[in-house]
């Protein structure tokens, strides 16, 4: 099979969540702000801040618009097909407005806001900070197919617990980018070895999507994050710090 040559440009921007302060309140809209003010825990809270205000900043400055115009309208692609209107929104954040046409994907964890956008292409990115005090064994059938639980027992008990996290936001990153999220099944996909570079081997689904790019993203020793893009194309990943944009906002 023939690929298309071009690269697809997708642009990924990382920030921690200390750079949340109130002023970033400002440019999100009165939806985003109640949701921040319900979340209890204070990292929490401060991760949602960041990752919704660097959205909306990076879709901006790609629209060409104030960040307050952008508009996200959420997508959820198998209560769509099911012609299910539940009364919350909810799924995967698809902006609209000036910034209609863009793709965008959030992902935060731990100390990490990840934020990926392209234009027209959709984009999953998923960051998983490394938990070694977590039991996995009881996600590894949810999570696995046979064959990776097969590779990640003879990788050796030190790659064992990274090794599942590269596997987990690999295949998150794909669930995000097609907007299933972790209702498409995460053992539904057969991604490669955490030790081989990132593809995508098999996708047991209907809804596993024609062309898919999957890529690993550095996010530090204690995370674990991937990229996906629904296109055919390679990918031009250019990563960024988001530390400027937020700190410029003033308000
Ligand atoms: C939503 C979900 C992908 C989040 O994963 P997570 O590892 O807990 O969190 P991450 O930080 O990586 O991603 C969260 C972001 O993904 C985005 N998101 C939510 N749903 C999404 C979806 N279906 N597809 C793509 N992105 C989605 C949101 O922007 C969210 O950030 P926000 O809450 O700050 O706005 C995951 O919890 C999930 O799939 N849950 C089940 C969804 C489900 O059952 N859908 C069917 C409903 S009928
Ligand atoms: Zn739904």
């Amino acid at each position: 099979m023939t690929r298309p040559s071009t690269p697809v440009r997708c642009d990924v921007w990382w920030a921690p969540p200390t750079l949340a302060r109130p002023g970033l309140l400002a440019v999100l809209d009165d939806g985003e702000r109640r949701r921040h003010a319900r979340y209890r825990i204070p990292a929490d809270r401060d991760r949602y801040a960041v990752a919704h205000a660097l959205a909306r900043i990076v879709c901006a400055n790609a629209a060409g618009c104030a960040p307050q115009d952008v508009a996200f309208t959420l997508h959820c692609p198998r209560c769509a097909a099911e012609g299910e209107n539940r009364k919350e929104p909810h799924g995967k954040p698809v902006p609209a407005g000036p910034a209609l046409g863009l793709e965008m994907s959030i992902s935060h964890s731990g100390d990490r806001v990840a934020v990926a956008v392209t234009s027209g292409v959709p984009v999953g990115v998923d960051v998983e900070f490394v938990r070694e005090d977590r039991d996995i064994d009881g996600l590894l059938d949810y999570a696995l197919t046979e064959a990776e639980r097969a590779d990640l027992a003879a990788a050796g008990p030190e790659h064992r617990t990274a090794g599942f996290y590269t596997y987990w936001a690999r295949k998150e990153a794909l669930l995000k980018a097609t907007g299933e999220g972790l209702s498409g099944g995460l053992a539904s996909i057969s991604v490669t070895a955490p030790a081989a570079p990132a593809d995508v081997l098999a996708w047991d689904s209907p809804a596993a999507p024609p062309h898919v790019r999957l890529a690993d993203l550095a996010a530090g020793a204690d995370y674990r994050a991937a990229l996906a893009a629904l296109t055919a194309a390679p990918l031009d990943v250019r990563v960024h710090d988001a530390a400027p944009l937020l700190t410029a906002v003033t308000h």
